[in-house]
């Protein structure tokens, strides 16, 4: 697959933010923006209560909803979780093994592997979360780093669907703070999570897997990320509670070269 030809991805995790009046509101105060960005998925991730009040929302419309979380088995006694197949129907895509779930909540990349395999077969696109904290960047210990969470969190996967399979590269240090990766930090990375699917499914399936940036994500840096070969678009938390979210996605777009009307 050639790299125009896989479609630009801008998700917006609200993570504990907005209740479902407030989400229906703002979701609805985006809208008439949002559709106007063709060529670029955008998928808004309220949290879990909020999903139904947005999907609402967003009925009839091409923008897409996803969840932040997710548990990987089916029904039963697991207090608290959300199963697949509730969101299924409900929601297109769901974040995965986000660096704050890592961090607060113990998943770890079997977890997070299991949850993504359990997406896979209910039909849920996974966006699957990987990045290193300071100290290993510091430590120079970056490739170790994501290539074990890579091995351990993205394999398994049915190679003939990696193309509803989202890689979001977004380092831990960079979340949150105002500091993004410098663009060629991210490169180098994105390039690495490319070639270590190569390695787990080819060239060939490897090639149709999106990768996004995540990690102080604005209006003003996220074209340069967007420009970058291997990044198919951006995993934006702080801004997407923002009134100007679409231009992140019009930026992506701009950086990537107009595709198509979906
Ligand atoms: P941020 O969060 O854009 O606020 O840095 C990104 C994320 O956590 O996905």
């Amino acid at each position: 697959m050639k790299v125009s030809e896989r479609m630009p991805i801008v998700a917006g995790n609200w993570k504990m933010n907005l209740g479902p009046t407030e989400a229906r509101d703002f979701a609805a105060s985006l809208l008439s923006d949002l559709v106007t960005v063709r060529g670029v998925e955008i998928v808004l991730c309220p949290p879990a209560i909020s999903l139904p009040a947005v999907s609402a929302v967003l009925s009839g419309t091409n923008i897409k909803l996803g969840a932040q979380n997710m548990f990987d088995a089916e029904r039963g006694a697991f207090t608290g979780e959300i199963s697949p197949l509730m969101l299924h129907g409900l929601c297109e895509y769901v974040i995965l093994g986000h660096s704050e779930r890592r961090t607060y909540f113990g998943e770890t990349d079997d977890i997070v592997n299991r949850k993504a395999l359990a997406a896979f077969e209910h039909n849920i696109r996974p966006i699957v979360c990987v990045g290193e904290h300071l100290e290993d960047r510091d430590a120079n210990r970056t490739e170790r780093v994501i290539t074990s969470q890579v091995y351990g969190s993205l394999k398994g996967f049915p190679a003939h669907r990696l193309n509803e399979l989202v890689v979001a590269y977004e380092p831990i240090w960079a979340i949150g703070t105002g500091r993004a990766a410098t663009p060629q930090d991210a490169a180098d990375v994105a390039a690495l999570i490319r070639a270590l699917l190569v390695e787990l499914y080819g060239a060939v399936e490897a090639a149709t897997i999106r990768v996004q940036y995540g990690g102080s994500v604005t209006t003003a840096n996220a074209g340069s990320f967007a420009a970058i070969e291997d990044i198919d678009g951006s995993l934006v938390g702080g801004a997407s509670l923002k009134p100007d979210f679409a231009e992140i996605a019009r930026q992506t777009l701009k950086a990537k070269g107009a595709r198509g009307a979906r």
